[in-house]
């Protein structure tokens, strides 16, 4: 078929096989590009398919030689329907991972379930044996809790006051003033049941008890600070209780896996366009500033030049983690730089849908969203003919 994106608001409902392929193996050439990393051997990746998590499994395998197994939630490909662009990501990596000589499996299913659990459990007992590194990227709207079966819903607000910012709809590049409502308390506890520590933890537990953790093994979840700006609706605002909960979780299980002689990290990233982070209001102007910044600084990175930076100088760079005053890793460090904020806080000031064109880089974040579903790469016919019945070859 041919496949055209269909845009609806911060989604797109269509993805393409073929630039979803490129974008994966793209990824892969800059991770190969920097060198071998002297890190993890049999890796779990759990929110594997997109964004830090496809980028995490990705340095692991091509920067570190590592078997991987991958746990996500997509959509299947299917007869005339596209899959979601994280089905192609998969069928992709794996692919390129097998020719290399790479073990690359994967689970499709709700990783908030005992059931998938299980199922990733044995996979590592009937494959790996054990693993050594645990990353934990999930980013859902919802959760079904495996004890109580209560489902959860996230909500991005902020707390106790309205928020008035500037926004903008970054496919009509039209600025406008946004307001959003404060949360309820049940908000704030919806959003910490699906955002939060808990399900990373439960994800521990099981792979603690079941044996399947290797001495030494880490795990590393992730978290966002940002700025000021956006500190009512992110950092301060719902999801924000929910980072704050997973950063405290990370003590938590690190403590858990002394025994082992393993370690729970959070890695405090770089704010970036993602599926996850084009539905978050106020984050677009925000981004398509910071980018236009740190690109005139030679200072940008996407989702796989993050990471190929935490494993190399951070987790696996052969000595001491690095980390800041309340543990975290910190590879927003030049998101966060003085001069940028100060840089990017100017431009906020003067934002309108006249300048922003000019002062802000609107063209690399609209840019960035259709890449995410495989659009807008150079040297693709996206006119021709595609076969949208790709296969994952490792999954379960
Ligand atoms: P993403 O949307 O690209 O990836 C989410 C992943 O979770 C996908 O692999 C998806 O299939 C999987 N997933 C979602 N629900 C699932 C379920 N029920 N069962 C199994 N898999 C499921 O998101 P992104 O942006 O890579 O986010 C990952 C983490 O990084 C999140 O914790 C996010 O808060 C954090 N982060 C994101 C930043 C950004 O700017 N995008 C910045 C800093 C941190
Ligand atoms: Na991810």
């Amino acid at each position: 078929m041919i496949i055209v994106p269909k845009v609806r608001g911060f989604i797109c409902l269509t993805s393409h096989p073929v630039g979803c392929a490129q974008n994966v193996v793209n990824q892969i050439n800059y991770v190969k590009s920097k060198g071998a990393i002297n890190g993890p051997k049999k890796v779990l990746v759990i929110g594997a398919s997109t964004g830090f998590g496809l980028a995490s499994r990705i340095t692991s395998a091509f920067g570190a030689n590592a078997s991987t197994i991958g746990v996500y939630f997509e959509k299947p490909a299917a007869e005339g329907k596209p899959g979601s662009p994280g089905w192609y990501n998969t069928a992709a990596f794996e692919a390129e991972a097998q020719s290399a000589g790479l073990y690359a499996k994967s689970i499709n299913g709700d990783a908030f379930s005992k059931e998938i659990k299980q199922k990733t459990i044995e996979l590592i007992k009937a494959d790996l044996g054990q693993i050594d590194l645990v990353i934990y990227s999930l980013a859902s709207p919802r959760r079904t809790h495996p004890v109580t079966g209560v489902v959860h819903n996230s909500v991005l607000k902020p707390i106790g006051e309205t928020f008035r910012n500037k926004t903008v709809d970054f496919h009509t590049g039209v600025v406008s003033e946004v307001s959003i409502e404060p949360c309820t308390e049940e908000d704030i506890a919806n959003t910490i049941a699906v955002m939060g520590g808990e399900d990373w933890e439960m994800w521990m537990d099981e792979l603690k008890a079941a044996g399947v953790l290797a001495n030494g093994a880490t795990t590393v979840a992730y978290s966002y600070i940002g700025p000021k700006l956006t500190e009512p609706v992110y950092r301060k605002g719902t999801i924000g209780m929910a980072k704050d909960h997973l950063e405290k979780t990370a003590f938590v299980i690190d403590e858990k896996l002394k025994d082992l002689n393993g370690h729970a990290y959070v890695s405090v990233n770089k704010a970036l366009v993602t599926q996850a982070s084009s539905a978050i209001p106020v984050i677009p102007l925000y981004i398509s500033l910071l980018y236009k910044v740190m690109k005139a600084k030679g200072l940008h990175e996407g989702c796989i030049e993050q990471m190929q930076r935490l494993f190399a100088t951070r987790l696996f760079n052969g000595s001491k983690v690095p980390v800041d005053e309340k543990g975290r890793i910190r590879v927003d460090d030049w998101e966060m730089r003085e001069d940028v904020q100060a840089e990017v806080a100017a431009l906020w000031a003067e934002a309108t849908t006249e300048s922003l064109p000019n002062i802000g880089d609107l063209a690399g974040y609209r840019n960035d969203f259709f890449n995410l579903f495989g659009f807008e790469f150079p040297g693709i016919n996206y006119e021709a003919d595609v076969n949208e019945m790709v296969a994952v070859p490792g999954l379960v």
